[in-house]
Protein backbone atom coordinates (compact mmCIF):
# COMPACT_ATOMS: atom_id res chain seq x y z
CA UNK A 1 0.00 0.00 0.00
CA UNK A 2 1.02 3.34 -0.92
CA UNK A 3 0.39 6.04 2.30
CA UNK A 4 1.64 9.17 3.76
CA UNK A 5 2.31 10.60 7.21
CA UNK A 6 4.36 13.14 9.24
CA UNK A 7 6.95 11.99 11.23
CA UNK A 8 8.74 14.11 13.66
CA UNK A 9 7.61 17.17 11.42
CA UNK A 10 8.45 15.48 8.57
CA UNK A 11 6.92 14.10 5.62
CA UNK A 12 7.10 10.53 4.90
CA UNK A 13 5.70 8.97 1.54
CA UNK A 14 6.14 5.18 1.37
CA UNK A 15 5.20 2.98 -1.79
CA UNK A 16 4.15 -1.00 -1.70
CA UNK A 17 4.10 -0.96 2.56
CA UNK A 18 3.23 -4.65 4.17
CA UNK A 19 -0.19 -3.76 5.64
CA UNK A 20 0.51 -5.44 8.87
CA UNK A 21 3.64 -4.32 9.17
CA UNK A 22 3.54 -2.35 12.60
CA UNK A 23 4.74 1.17 13.16
CA UNK A 24 7.25 0.08 16.00
CA UNK A 25 9.01 -2.56 14.09
CA UNK A 26 8.82 -0.15 10.82
CA UNK A 27 10.17 2.71 13.69
CA UNK A 28 13.37 0.43 14.99
CA UNK A 29 13.97 -1.64 11.91
CA UNK A 30 13.54 0.78 8.67
CA UNK A 31 13.96 4.63 10.48
CA UNK A 32 16.55 3.57 13.55
CA UNK A 33 14.49 5.20 15.77
CA UNK A 34 15.19 3.27 18.86
CA UNK A 35 13.97 5.13 21.78
CA UNK A 36 10.64 3.96 20.88
CA UNK A 37 10.58 0.31 23.12
CA UNK A 38 9.25 -3.45 22.77
CA UNK A 39 7.79 -4.51 25.71
CA UNK A 40 5.04 -6.80 25.43
CA UNK A 41 4.42 -6.43 21.49
CA UNK A 42 0.48 -6.76 22.70
CA UNK A 43 -0.43 -3.26 23.93
CA UNK A 44 -0.31 -3.99 27.95
CA UNK A 45 2.47 -2.31 28.95
CA UNK A 46 3.21 1.35 26.86
CA UNK A 47 6.86 1.15 26.36
CA UNK A 48 6.25 1.67 22.34
CA UNK A 49 3.88 4.73 23.14
CA UNK A 50 4.16 7.63 20.04
CA UNK A 51 1.53 10.58 19.94
CA UNK A 52 -0.51 10.63 17.07
CA UNK A 53 -2.24 13.71 15.91
CA UNK A 54 -4.38 14.82 13.39
CA UNK A 55 -7.24 17.38 13.25
CA UNK A 56 -9.06 15.88 16.15
CA UNK A 57 -6.21 16.41 18.51
CA UNK A 58 -3.33 14.64 19.94
CA UNK A 59 -3.53 11.05 21.40
CA UNK A 60 -1.18 8.81 22.87
CA UNK A 61 -1.27 5.09 21.25
CA UNK A 62 0.32 1.75 20.91
CA UNK A 63 2.48 1.26 18.25
CA UNK A 64 3.29 -2.37 18.53
CA UNK A 65 -0.40 -3.06 17.64
CA UNK A 66 -0.86 -0.14 15.21
CA UNK A 67 -0.21 -0.86 11.38
CA UNK A 68 1.44 1.52 9.29
CA UNK A 69 -1.61 1.99 6.70
CA UNK A 70 -3.39 3.00 10.08
CA UNK A 71 -1.33 6.33 10.16
CA UNK A 72 -2.30 7.28 6.43
CA UNK A 73 -2.88 11.37 6.91
CA UNK A 74 -1.89 11.87 10.49
CA UNK A 75 1.15 13.35 12.28
CA UNK A 76 3.26 10.84 14.16
CA UNK A 77 5.82 12.22 17.02
CA UNK A 78 8.02 9.89 18.62
CA UNK A 79 10.55 10.40 21.83
CA UNK A 80 13.28 11.47 19.15
CA UNK A 81 11.13 14.29 18.22
CA UNK A 82 9.74 16.31 20.76
CA UNK A 83 12.51 18.17 22.07
CA UNK A 84 12.81 21.36 20.19
CA UNK A 85 15.09 22.07 17.25
CA UNK A 86 17.64 23.89 19.57
CA UNK A 87 18.46 20.70 21.75
CA UNK A 88 16.01 21.87 24.91
CA UNK A 89 13.64 19.59 26.42
CA UNK A 90 10.07 18.93 26.17
CA UNK A 91 9.28 19.90 29.65
CA UNK A 92 7.81 16.37 30.40
CA UNK A 93 11.47 15.10 29.92
CA UNK A 94 12.86 17.86 31.75
CA UNK A 95 10.43 17.17 35.04
CA UNK A 96 11.00 13.46 34.62
CA UNK A 97 15.09 14.06 35.19
CA UNK A 98 13.99 16.78 38.19
CA UNK A 99 11.48 14.16 39.88
CA UNK A 100 13.82 11.28 39.43
CA UNK A 101 11.06 9.44 37.27
CA UNK A 102 13.55 7.26 35.73
CA UNK A 103 16.07 4.39 36.86
CA UNK A 104 16.88 1.56 34.32
CA UNK A 105 15.06 3.90 31.61
CA UNK A 106 13.68 1.15 29.68
CA UNK A 107 10.12 2.46 30.22
CA UNK A 108 10.91 5.99 30.13
CA UNK A 109 9.94 6.75 26.62
CA UNK A 110 7.06 5.34 26.65
CA UNK A 111 6.07 7.46 29.53
CA UNK A 112 7.20 10.84 28.42
CA UNK A 113 4.98 10.22 25.21
CA UNK A 114 2.19 9.63 27.74
CA UNK A 115 2.66 12.58 29.66
CA UNK A 116 3.46 14.83 26.21
CA UNK A 117 -0.01 13.84 24.73
CA UNK A 118 -1.22 14.50 28.15
CA UNK A 119 0.50 17.78 28.54
CA UNK A 120 -0.54 18.98 24.94
CA UNK A 121 -4.53 17.99 25.73
CA UNK A 122 -4.24 19.94 29.27
CA UNK A 123 -5.53 16.41 30.33
CA UNK A 124 -4.25 16.22 34.55
CA UNK A 125 -5.93 13.05 35.49
CA UNK A 126 -2.26 11.90 35.50
CA UNK A 127 -3.67 8.37 37.27
CA UNK A 128 -6.09 7.76 34.09
CA UNK A 129 -3.26 8.84 31.81
CA UNK A 130 -0.84 6.66 32.86
CA UNK A 131 -2.50 3.90 33.76
CA UNK A 132 -1.26 1.97 30.71
CA UNK A 133 2.45 2.47 31.46
CA UNK A 134 4.38 0.17 33.49
CA UNK A 135 7.65 0.65 35.16
CA UNK A 136 8.62 -1.75 37.17
CA UNK A 137 11.42 -0.18 39.11
CA UNK A 138 11.53 3.45 39.47
CA UNK A 139 7.66 3.52 41.34
CA UNK A 140 4.84 5.22 40.00
CA UNK A 141 5.17 8.41 42.71
CA UNK A 142 7.73 10.16 40.82
CA UNK A 143 6.21 9.86 37.66
CA UNK A 144 3.40 11.19 39.00
CA UNK A 145 5.12 14.06 40.82
CA UNK A 146 7.32 14.92 36.95
CA UNK A 147 3.46 15.17 35.34
CA UNK A 148 2.35 17.35 37.64
CA UNK A 149 5.04 19.51 37.76
CA UNK A 150 4.77 20.46 34.16
CA UNK A 151 0.78 20.80 33.96
CA UNK A 152 1.32 24.94 33.50
CA UNK A 153 4.47 24.69 31.25
CA UNK A 154 3.65 26.12 27.82
CA UNK A 155 2.57 23.97 24.90
CA UNK A 156 5.55 23.70 22.36
CA UNK A 157 4.48 25.03 18.84
CA UNK A 158 5.40 21.90 17.14
CA UNK A 159 2.01 19.78 18.70
CA UNK A 160 -0.15 22.34 16.44
CA UNK A 161 1.95 22.11 13.69
CA UNK A 162 1.60 18.13 14.09
CA UNK A 163 -2.32 18.86 14.41
CA UNK A 164 -2.36 20.88 11.52
CA UNK A 165 -0.96 18.43 9.14
CA UNK A 166 -2.57 18.13 5.72
CA UNK A 167 -2.06 15.49 3.13
CA UNK A 168 0.14 16.53 -0.20
CA UNK A 169 -2.21 16.60 -3.29
CA UNK A 170 0.35 13.57 -4.34
CA UNK A 171 -0.20 11.35 -1.80
CA UNK A 172 -1.48 7.84 -3.33
CA UNK A 173 -4.00 6.30 -1.31
CA UNK A 174 -5.47 4.21 -3.68
CA UNK A 175 -6.44 -0.14 -2.91
CA UNK A 176 -3.56 -2.21 -3.00
CA UNK A 177 -4.43 -5.89 -4.08
CA UNK A 178 -5.41 -7.54 -1.53
CA UNK A 179 -5.25 -4.44 1.26
CA UNK A 180 -8.32 -2.59 0.73
CA UNK A 181 -8.65 1.46 2.42
CA UNK A 182 -12.53 2.33 1.62
CA UNK A 183 -13.14 6.18 2.34
CA UNK A 184 -16.67 5.48 3.37
CA UNK A 185 -19.21 3.15 4.41
CA UNK A 186 -20.77 2.54 0.59
CA UNK A 187 -17.34 1.69 -0.89
CA UNK A 188 -16.53 -0.58 2.41
CA UNK A 189 -20.13 -2.46 1.52
CA UNK A 190 -19.03 -2.73 -1.91
CA UNK A 191 -15.28 -4.10 -0.98
CA UNK A 192 -16.43 -6.05 1.81
CA UNK A 193 -19.16 -8.23 -0.34
CA UNK A 194 -16.61 -8.42 -3.06
CA UNK A 195 -14.46 -9.85 -0.71
CA UNK A 196 -16.03 -11.23 1.78
CA UNK A 197 -12.47 -13.65 2.91
CA UNK A 198 -10.70 -10.49 3.95
CA UNK A 199 -10.61 -9.34 7.59
CA UNK A 200 -11.72 -6.54 8.44
CA UNK A 201 -9.45 -4.11 10.94
CA UNK A 202 -10.53 -1.31 12.57
CA UNK A 203 -8.93 -0.56 15.76
CA UNK A 204 -6.68 -3.74 15.72
CA UNK A 205 -6.53 -4.05 19.32
CA UNK A 206 -7.30 -7.52 18.82
CA UNK A 207 -6.28 -8.29 14.92
CA UNK A 208 -2.98 -6.62 16.10
CA UNK A 209 -2.09 -9.43 18.32
CA UNK A 210 -2.68 -12.16 15.74
CA UNK A 211 -0.36 -10.81 14.06
CA UNK A 212 2.39 -9.69 16.68
CA UNK A 213 1.54 -12.85 19.00
CA UNK A 214 0.11 -15.47 17.14
CA UNK A 215 2.15 -14.81 13.78
CA UNK A 216 -0.91 -14.93 11.11
CA UNK A 217 -0.79 -14.19 7.93
CA UNK A 218 -3.67 -12.11 7.00
CA UNK A 219 -4.41 -12.54 3.12
CA UNK A 220 -6.39 -10.18 2.37
CA UNK A 221 -7.33 -6.98 4.85
CA UNK A 222 -9.77 -4.33 4.92
CA UNK A 223 -8.96 -1.25 6.91
CA UNK A 224 -11.87 1.12 8.21
CA UNK A 225 -9.53 3.71 9.82
CA UNK A 226 -10.70 6.29 6.56
CA UNK A 227 -13.96 5.24 6.55
CA UNK A 228 -14.72 9.30 8.80
CA UNK A 229 -18.93 8.39 8.30
CA UNK A 230 -18.38 5.58 10.52
CA UNK A 231 -16.85 7.83 13.09
CA UNK A 232 -20.38 9.60 13.99
CA UNK A 233 -22.11 10.09 17.07
CA UNK A 234 -25.36 10.95 17.58
CA UNK A 235 -27.13 11.85 20.22
CA UNK A 236 -31.06 13.08 19.77
CA UNK A 237 -33.85 13.17 22.41
CA UNK A 238 -34.87 9.40 21.34
CA UNK A 239 -31.88 7.88 20.29
CA UNK A 240 -28.25 7.33 20.98
CA UNK A 241 -26.07 6.12 18.04
CA UNK A 242 -22.33 5.31 17.74
CA UNK A 243 -20.87 4.38 14.18
CA UNK A 244 -18.94 1.29 14.30
CA UNK A 245 -15.70 3.37 14.44
CA UNK A 246 -16.42 5.36 17.10
CA UNK A 247 -13.12 4.79 19.52
CA UNK A 248 -13.87 3.76 23.34
CA UNK A 249 -12.25 7.03 24.65
CA UNK A 250 -14.84 8.45 22.59
CA UNK A 251 -17.86 6.60 23.59
CA UNK A 252 -17.13 7.06 27.35
CA UNK A 253 -16.54 11.23 26.74
CA UNK A 254 -19.95 10.40 25.05
CA UNK A 255 -21.90 8.98 28.35
CA UNK A 256 -20.50 10.80 31.27
CA UNK A 257 -23.79 12.56 31.72
CA UNK A 258 -25.89 9.97 30.13
CA UNK A 259 -24.95 6.63 32.19
CA UNK A 260 -22.30 7.77 34.22
CA UNK A 261 -21.74 4.22 35.02
CA UNK A 262 -21.53 3.29 31.61
CA UNK A 263 -18.57 5.66 31.39
CA UNK A 264 -16.98 4.83 34.68
CA UNK A 265 -16.59 1.16 33.17
CA UNK A 266 -15.40 2.71 30.44
CA UNK A 267 -12.97 4.51 31.96
CA UNK A 268 -11.57 0.48 33.23
CA UNK A 269 -11.44 -0.35 30.01
CA UNK A 270 -7.67 -1.37 28.82
CA UNK A 271 -5.69 2.28 28.96
CA UNK A 272 -5.95 5.33 27.27
CA UNK A 273 -3.50 4.28 24.65
CA UNK A 274 -5.82 1.37 23.94
CA UNK A 275 -9.42 2.96 24.23
CA UNK A 276 -7.70 5.44 21.16
CA UNK A 277 -7.97 2.98 19.11
CA UNK A 278 -10.05 0.31 20.28
CA UNK A 279 -13.59 0.69 18.23
CA UNK A 280 -17.23 0.14 19.72
CA UNK A 281 -17.77 -2.10 16.62
CA UNK A 282 -14.73 -4.30 16.86
CA UNK A 283 -15.48 -4.80 20.75
CA UNK A 284 -19.39 -6.06 19.34
CA UNK A 285 -17.99 -7.67 15.85
CA UNK A 286 -15.46 -9.62 17.58
CA UNK A 287 -17.96 -11.26 19.60
CA UNK A 288 -16.11 -12.29 22.67
CA UNK A 289 -17.55 -13.56 25.67
CA UNK A 290 -16.16 -11.08 27.60
CA UNK A 291 -15.98 -7.98 25.73
CA UNK A 292 -17.53 -4.90 27.93
CA UNK A 293 -19.78 -3.23 25.65
CA UNK A 294 -22.12 -5.94 24.81
CA UNK A 295 -23.43 -6.50 28.37
CA UNK A 296 -24.16 -2.68 28.94
CA UNK A 297 -25.49 -1.98 25.41
CA UNK A 298 -27.83 -4.83 25.78
CA UNK A 299 -28.77 -4.11 29.60
CA UNK A 300 -29.52 -0.24 27.35
CA UNK A 301 -31.92 -2.49 24.74
CA UNK A 302 -29.36 -1.76 22.40
CA UNK A 303 -30.06 -2.52 18.08
CA UNK A 304 -26.79 -3.27 16.10
CA UNK A 305 -27.22 -1.96 12.52
CA UNK A 306 -25.70 -4.72 9.97
CA UNK A 307 -24.80 -3.89 6.45
CA UNK A 308 -23.88 -6.16 3.29
CA UNK A 309 -23.66 -4.63 0.33
CA UNK A 310 -26.99 -2.46 -0.10
CA UNK A 311 -29.12 -4.40 2.71
CA UNK A 312 -29.23 -3.06 5.51
CA UNK A 313 -30.92 -4.70 8.61
CA UNK A 314 -31.03 -4.35 12.40
CA UNK A 315 -30.85 -6.72 14.94
CA UNK A 316 -31.24 -6.85 18.83
CA UNK A 317 -27.81 -6.94 20.13
CA UNK A 318 -28.69 -9.75 22.59
CA UNK A 319 -29.73 -11.79 19.75
CA UNK A 320 -26.37 -11.19 17.58
CA UNK A 321 -24.49 -13.47 19.91
CA UNK A 322 -25.17 -17.05 19.12
CA UNK A 323 -22.90 -19.46 20.68
CA UNK A 324 -19.17 -19.05 21.49
CA UNK A 325 -17.19 -17.74 18.29
CA UNK A 326 -20.94 -17.48 16.56
CA UNK A 327 -22.11 -14.31 15.47
CA UNK A 328 -25.83 -13.76 13.75
CA UNK A 329 -23.24 -11.89 10.50
CA UNK A 330 -23.44 -12.68 7.33
CA UNK A 331 -19.82 -13.42 4.99
CA UNK A 332 -19.87 -10.21 3.50
CA UNK A 333 -21.66 -8.11 6.22
CA UNK A 334 -20.50 -5.66 8.67
CA UNK A 335 -21.43 -3.79 11.40
CA UNK A 336 -21.75 0.08 10.72
CA UNK A 337 -23.30 1.28 13.91
CA UNK A 338 -24.93 0.00 17.53
CA UNK A 339 -27.88 2.82 19.13
CA UNK A 340 -29.87 2.47 21.96
CA UNK A 341 -32.87 4.64 22.60
CA UNK A 342 -32.46 7.33 25.45
CA UNK A 343 -33.99 6.38 28.54
CA UNK A 344 -34.09 7.70 32.66
CA UNK A 345 -30.41 6.04 33.63
CA UNK A 346 -30.65 2.93 35.76
CA UNK A 347 -27.93 1.54 34.50
CA UNK A 348 -25.40 0.35 36.72
CA UNK A 349 -22.11 -1.26 35.03
CA UNK A 350 -19.95 -3.34 37.18
CA UNK A 351 -16.38 -4.62 35.88
CA UNK A 352 -14.98 -7.16 38.45
CA UNK A 353 -10.72 -7.77 36.73
CA UNK A 354 -7.97 -8.92 38.66
CA UNK A 355 -6.32 -5.29 38.61
CA UNK A 356 -7.91 -2.00 38.71
CA UNK A 357 -6.46 -0.72 35.45
CA UNK A 358 -5.61 -2.21 32.18
CA UNK A 359 -7.69 -5.31 32.77
CA UNK A 360 -9.63 -7.43 30.96
CA UNK A 361 -12.95 -8.68 32.92
CA UNK A 362 -13.84 -11.66 35.07
CA UNK A 363 -17.71 -10.66 35.27
CA UNK A 364 -18.91 -7.86 34.09
CA UNK A 365 -22.60 -7.26 34.84
CA UNK A 366 -24.65 -4.49 34.04
CA UNK A 367 -28.00 -3.74 35.16
CA UNK A 368 -31.08 -1.60 34.29
CA UNK A 369 -33.91 -2.00 36.26
CA UNK A 370 -37.10 0.00 37.00
CA UNK A 371 -39.08 0.54 39.51
CA UNK A 372 -42.63 2.29 39.50
CA UNK A 373 -44.59 2.72 42.78
CA UNK A 374 -42.71 0.16 45.05
CA UNK A 375 -43.18 -2.82 42.16
CA UNK A 376 -40.42 -3.53 38.82
CA UNK A 377 -41.97 -2.52 35.96
CA UNK A 378 -38.46 -3.46 33.46
CA UNK A 379 -35.59 -5.45 34.33
CA UNK A 380 -32.43 -5.29 31.68
CA UNK A 381 -29.85 -7.82 33.17
CA UNK A 382 -26.71 -8.19 31.05
CA UNK A 383 -23.41 -9.91 31.79
CA UNK A 384 -20.16 -10.55 30.33
CA UNK A 385 -18.03 -13.58 31.95
CA UNK A 386 -20.56 -15.67 32.97
CA UNK A 387 -21.69 -18.06 29.36
CA UNK A 388 -19.66 -18.43 26.26
CA UNK A 389 -21.73 -14.95 24.88
CA UNK A 390 -22.64 -11.90 26.40
CA UNK A 391 -26.11 -13.52 27.98
CA UNK A 392 -29.40 -11.61 29.67
CA UNK A 393 -30.48 -13.20 33.31
CA UNK A 394 -33.32 -14.05 31.84
CA UNK A 395 -34.97 -15.96 35.02
CA UNK A 396 -33.44 -13.72 37.07
CA UNK A 397 -35.43 -10.46 35.71
CA UNK A 398 -38.51 -13.21 35.37
CA UNK A 399 -38.04 -13.20 39.51
CA UNK A 400 -38.13 -9.67 39.63
CA UNK A 401 -40.60 -8.34 37.25
CA UNK A 402 -43.92 -7.04 39.11
CA UNK A 403 -42.49 -7.78 42.25
CA UNK A 404 -42.17 -5.77 45.44
CA UNK A 405 -38.70 -3.64 45.41
CA UNK A 406 -37.82 -5.24 48.33
CA UNK A 407 -34.73 -7.35 50.22
CA UNK A 408 -37.15 -10.37 49.85
CA UNK A 409 -37.32 -10.58 46.60
CA UNK A 410 -33.82 -9.62 45.83
CA UNK A 411 -32.57 -13.30 47.61
CA UNK A 412 -35.42 -14.72 45.69
CA UNK A 413 -34.28 -13.34 42.44
CA UNK A 414 -30.27 -13.96 43.38
CA UNK A 415 -31.23 -17.69 43.11
CA UNK A 416 -32.10 -17.84 39.88
CA UNK A 417 -28.42 -17.12 38.33
CA UNK A 418 -27.80 -20.99 39.02
CA UNK A 419 -30.29 -21.05 36.30
CA UNK A 420 -29.56 -18.64 33.75
CA UNK A 421 -25.95 -19.13 34.48
CA UNK A 422 -23.61 -22.08 33.96
CA UNK A 423 -19.78 -20.19 34.00
CA UNK A 424 -16.45 -21.43 33.73
CA UNK A 425 -13.39 -22.43 35.51
CA UNK A 426 -10.34 -20.47 34.13
CA UNK A 427 -7.25 -18.13 35.00
CA UNK A 428 -9.35 -15.15 35.63
CA UNK A 429 -12.04 -16.51 37.99
CA UNK A 430 -13.39 -20.00 39.07
CA UNK A 431 -17.36 -20.54 38.37
CA UNK A 432 -17.90 -20.41 41.88
CA UNK A 433 -16.74 -16.94 42.12
CA UNK A 434 -18.23 -15.89 39.11
CA UNK A 435 -21.72 -17.04 40.11
CA UNK A 436 -21.65 -15.77 44.09
CA UNK A 437 -20.56 -12.49 42.85
CA UNK A 438 -23.15 -12.32 40.24
CA UNK A 439 -25.47 -12.99 43.46
CA UNK A 440 -23.46 -10.13 44.86
CA UNK A 441 -24.33 -7.96 42.32
CA UNK A 442 -27.63 -7.48 42.62
CA UNK A 443 -27.65 -7.30 46.19
CA UNK A 444 -24.96 -3.69 45.63
CA UNK A 445 -27.12 -2.75 42.80
CA UNK A 446 -30.20 -3.30 45.66
CA UNK A 447 -28.08 -1.79 48.17
CA UNK A 448 -27.49 1.19 45.75
CA UNK A 449 -31.34 2.15 45.13
CA UNK A 450 -31.51 2.18 48.30
CA UNK A 451 -28.84 5.10 49.20
CA UNK A 452 -26.37 2.76 50.76
CA UNK A 453 -22.93 3.65 49.87
CA UNK A 454 -21.26 1.05 48.45
CA UNK A 455 -17.86 2.13 46.64
CA UNK A 456 -15.90 -0.93 46.82
CA UNK A 457 -12.85 0.92 44.87
CA UNK A 458 -10.06 -1.43 46.68
CA UNK A 459 -6.80 -0.18 44.46
CA UNK A 460 -6.24 3.28 43.58
CA UNK A 461 -2.89 4.78 43.02
C1 LIG B 1 -4.03 -4.36 26.19
C2 LIG B 1 -5.46 -4.62 25.85
C3 LIG B 1 -6.42 -4.45 26.81
C4 LIG B 1 -7.77 -4.71 26.51
N1 LIG B 1 -8.71 -4.48 27.48
C5 LIG B 1 -10.01 -4.68 27.19
C6 LIG B 1 -11.00 -4.41 28.17
O1 LIG B 1 -10.73 -3.98 29.28
N2 LIG B 1 -12.29 -4.64 27.81
C7 LIG B 1 -12.65 -5.11 26.58
O2 LIG B 1 -13.84 -5.29 26.32
N3 LIG B 1 -11.72 -5.37 25.63
C8 LIG B 1 -10.42 -5.16 25.92
N4 LIG B 1 -9.48 -5.41 24.96
C9 LIG B 1 -9.89 -6.01 23.67
C10 LIG B 1 -10.07 -5.01 22.53
O3 LIG B 1 -9.66 -3.72 22.87
C11 LIG B 1 -11.49 -4.93 22.07
O4 LIG B 1 -12.04 -6.14 21.72
C12 LIG B 1 -11.66 -3.89 20.94
O5 LIG B 1 -12.82 -3.17 21.18
C13 LIG B 1 -11.66 -4.41 19.54
O6 LIG B 1 -11.88 -3.30 18.69
P1 LIG B 1 -10.88 -2.93 17.51
O7 LIG B 1 -11.44 -1.74 16.85
O8 LIG B 1 -9.50 -2.82 18.02
O9 LIG B 1 -11.08 -4.22 16.62
P2 LIG B 1 -10.10 -4.98 15.64
O10 LIG B 1 -8.98 -5.60 16.40
O11 LIG B 1 -9.74 -4.13 14.50
O12 LIG B 1 -11.13 -6.11 15.15
C14 LIG B 1 -11.66 -7.06 16.06
C15 LIG B 1 -12.55 -8.06 15.29
O13 LIG B 1 -13.74 -7.43 14.86
C16 LIG B 1 -13.82 -7.40 13.42
N5 LIG B 1 -14.38 -6.08 13.10
C17 LIG B 1 -13.93 -4.87 13.55
N6 LIG B 1 -14.77 -3.90 13.16
C18 LIG B 1 -15.77 -4.50 12.47
C19 LIG B 1 -16.95 -4.02 11.84
N7 LIG B 1 -17.28 -2.72 11.84
N8 LIG B 1 -17.76 -4.92 11.24
C20 LIG B 1 -17.45 -6.25 11.23
N9 LIG B 1 -16.35 -6.75 11.81
C21 LIG B 1 -15.51 -5.88 12.43
C22 LIG B 1 -12.41 -7.65 12.94
O14 LIG B 1 -12.39 -8.24 11.65
C23 LIG B 1 -11.90 -8.60 14.02
O15 LIG B 1 -12.41 -9.89 13.79
C24 LIG B 1 -8.13 -5.14 25.22
C25 LIG B 1 -7.15 -5.30 24.23
C26 LIG B 1 -5.82 -5.04 24.54
C27 LIG B 1 -4.79 -5.21 23.48
S1 LIG C 1 5.30 -3.04 23.59
FE1 LIG C 1 4.00 -3.15 25.34
S2 LIG C 1 2.33 -1.91 24.75
FE2 LIG C 1 3.52 -2.01 22.99
S1 LIG D 1 12.66 2.91 35.00
FE1 LIG D 1 13.02 0.78 34.79
S2 LIG D 1 11.08 0.00 34.14
FE2 LIG D 1 10.69 2.06 34.61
Amino acid sequence: MDITFLLNGETVELTGVSPTATLLDWLREERHLRGTKEGCNEGDCGACTVMISDADGAKALNSCILFLPQLHGKAIRTVEGVGESDGALHPVQDAMIEHHGSQCGFCTPGFVMSMTAAHANGATNHDTQLAGNLCRCTGYAPIIRAAEACEDKPVPTWVNNDRAFVLPDTSETADDGPAHAPTSSDELAAVYAANPDATIIAGATDVGLWVTKQLRDLNSVIFLNRCDNLKSVEVTEANVRFGAMVDMNTVGDTLSDLHPSYAEMVRRYASVQVRHAATIGGNIANGSPIGDNPPALIALGATLHLRKGDTRRDVLLEDFFIDYGKQDRKPGEFVEAVSFPRQPDTLKCYKLSKRFDQDISAVCGCFSITVEGGTVTDARIAFGGMAGIPKRAASVEAALLGQPWTATTITTAKAMFDTDFTPLTDMRASAEYRLETARTLLERYFAESQGQTTNVLEVSA
